[in-house]
């Protein structure tokens, strides 16, 4: 099996990326992580990257067409898919347009709900019973191509913005790769 060249997206801490990395390194899994983008300098996710000697970049999203500047880098490692791991920017007209059904992302929701920010204390104000992740493609909308997987679990009268966030992300962490990993099955 040939490895898809990827790039995983980052703002933050980088938790799905480092579990990425891992699952990565099996040589039955469909991805090999040839770069990593971050639009934030103090990105604790980059650290990951350094550890593991991928190539990273970090991108200025004040600056005048610095999709330009992604892609260049895009086609200099001969990446041919993207994953957006808590990468809290929007994707652009151009690089979607490039990246047709290769760009993915991970959203702490089971979408169509809690679309954007705030999903956990907007799920404990609107009463959910359930919460969850979803890993899906990404489009030009907001949080809206089409789902790969879904994961979910029953919220307690005990959950919290914090016990939510950790039970969510404890999910990520097998919806992410098993969403690559189906993507890529029949390849
Ligand atoms: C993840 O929980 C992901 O679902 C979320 O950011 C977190 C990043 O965590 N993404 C979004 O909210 C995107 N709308 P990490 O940096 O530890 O992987």
């Amino acid at each position: 099996m040939v490895k898809k060249k990827t790039c995983i997206f980052i703002s933050g801490k980088g938790s799905n990326l480092k579990n990425l990395i891992y699952r990565s390194r099996d040589n039955k899994f469909p991805i090999k992580i040839c770069l990593v983008i971050s639009n934030n300098m103090n990105a604790k996710g980059i650290e990951y990257a350094k550890k593991f000697k991928i190539p990273y970049l970090f991108i200025n999203t004040k600056i005048q067409n610095y999709e330009n500047k992604i892609l260049f880098c895009l086609k200099k490692y001969q990446i041919s898919f993207i994953c957006l791991a808590g990468y809290m920017k929007i994707i652009s007209h151009k690089l979607i347009k490039k990246y047709q059904k290769k760009i993915i992302n991970i959203h702490p929701s089971l979408l169509p709900k809690f679309k954007g920010l705030n999903t956990f204390s907007r799920m404990l104000k609107n009463k959910e019973t359930k919460a969850g992740c979803t890993v899906h493609y990404v489009n030009e909308k907001l949080d809206s191509g089409s789902t790969i997987i879904q994961k979910s679990f029953f919220i307690n009268s005990n959950d919290n913005e914090f016990s939510l966030k950790k039970k969510t992300q404890d999910l990520e962490y097998k919806a992410f790769p098993e969403a690559i990993i189906k993507i890529f099955r029949n390849c």
